[in-house]
């Protein structure tokens, strides 16, 4: 069953390694460079920013996690209360499970109980999109994510491999709905050429989850009998930093970096880059488990150290920090390069 599936999920997350084991994100090799005249008022910096319509208090996403199993609903309103607290967006895990019961709803639409007034996105799956209308409708939701997870599609034995129409699914998928739709990786990234035709589809935004934080290769490995498989393709996909900018290079739609975002600084390097917003889900599983507080002092931390260094960039606004110098170094330098982008434009914004 799919309830079962999802405790699962949640249960391996919280109790195994799940990440990426020799692939990084990225953003080790990104250096943002040290302003000796910072020339700013800590205190002064704002993070304030606007995506998918709503007006975040600081440029944070809570990427879909869960829903879908009795389990689910304290670690949703714990995740929810802290959105609405903080003012930053939450997305919830796929929908589909309440679709196909309808009794598992509340595990969802305690969300925006909890949030009446921040940034909420639904969720489903490219496999699933056809639940779309009916996932929307579930609740007042802001927007609306499409997840693409062909990596967990492939590597789990229940897994849907037929891909064939997914863009032009979610194309229609667009049209029909009321609301902005964000298209998701769920963490092996995604790429320039890709987002190009989810641009021209339609989407009003993309979160590139990228890898280097959560696998989920890793995560269907420990439910398989044959354990090779997901073993194999455990460190699959483009980096956070690699597709955020590739990405960026070609399309002029909000982008949210996400996957293997661990502190301030990440987020940092991601919105340096030239993201919007950065997301993260699996640092605050363990803080949802214990409740509200938690997450909220979890969040507070990762906002405290992106204001850092803001500070130590002379950037009082994300405004200024997408404009900021910045030298991209090692292996992702070659991959961009070799992907056509010229990496030291980077450098040299402020001459
Ligand atoms: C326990 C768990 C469940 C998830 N379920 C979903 C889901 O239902 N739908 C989805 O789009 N992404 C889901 N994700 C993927 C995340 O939204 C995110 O893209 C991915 O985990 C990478 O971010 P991270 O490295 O910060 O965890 C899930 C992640 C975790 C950890």
């Amino acid at each position: 069953m799919i309830s079962d599936r999802k405790l699962h999920h949640l249960n391996l997350c919280m109790e195994k390694d799940v990440e990426y084991r020799d692939k990084r994100t990225g953003f080790g090799d990104v250096e943002l460079i040290h302003k000796a005249l910072p020339g700013i008022d800590k205190e002064e910096i704002s993070l304030e920013t606007e995506f998918l319509g709503k007006k975040l208090e600081a440029p944070i996403i809570i990427t879909g996690i869960t829903g879908g199993h009795p389990a689910s609903q304290a670690i949703n309103q714990a995740l929810a209360k802290a959105a609405e607290k903080l003012k930053i967006g939450m997305g919830m895990g796929s929908q589909r499970a309440a679709v196909e019961n309808p009794e598992l709803k509340p595990t969802y639409t305690i969300i925006r109980d909890e949030a009446p007034s921040t940034l909420i996105i639904g969720n489903i799956g490219a496999p699933q999109v056809e639940y779309a209308e009916k996932s929307a409708a579930m609740m007042d939701m802001d927007a609306m994510a499409i997840h693409l997870n062909p990596l967990q599609e492939v590597i789990q034995p229940e897994g849907d491999v037929n891909s064939k129409n997914y863009l032009e699914n979610i194309k229609k998928a667009i049209e029909t709905l009321e609301i902005p739709v964000i298209i998701k990786e769920t963490g092996a990234g995604i790429k320039r050429e890709d987002a190009v035709a989810l641009e021209k589809a339609g989407a009003a935004a993309i979160d590139i989850a990228g890898a280097g934080g959560t696998s989920w290769a890793a995560v269907e490995t420990y439910r398989s009998k044959d354990r090779s498989l997901g073993d194999l393709f455990w460190d699959w996909g483009i980096p956070t930093a690699v597709s955020t900018v590739e990405v960026l290079e070609q399309v002029n739609i909000p982008i949210l970096a996400s996957g293997g975002i661990r502190t301030g600084l990440d987020m940092a390097k991601a919105i340096a880059l030239g993201a919007d917003t950065a997301g993260i889900a699996l640092p605050l599983l363990k803080e949802a488990f214990e409740g509200p507080e938690a997450v909220v002092a979890r969040l507070e931390k990762f906002i405290e150290e992106l204001k850092v260094v803001m500070y130590l960039l002379g950037a009082s606004n994300l405004k200024e920090l997408k404009n900021v110098d910045l030298i991209i170094q090692g292996k992702t330098r070659d991959w961009l390069q070799e992907r056509g982008v010229e990496t030291s434009k980077f450098a040299r914004r402020s001459l």
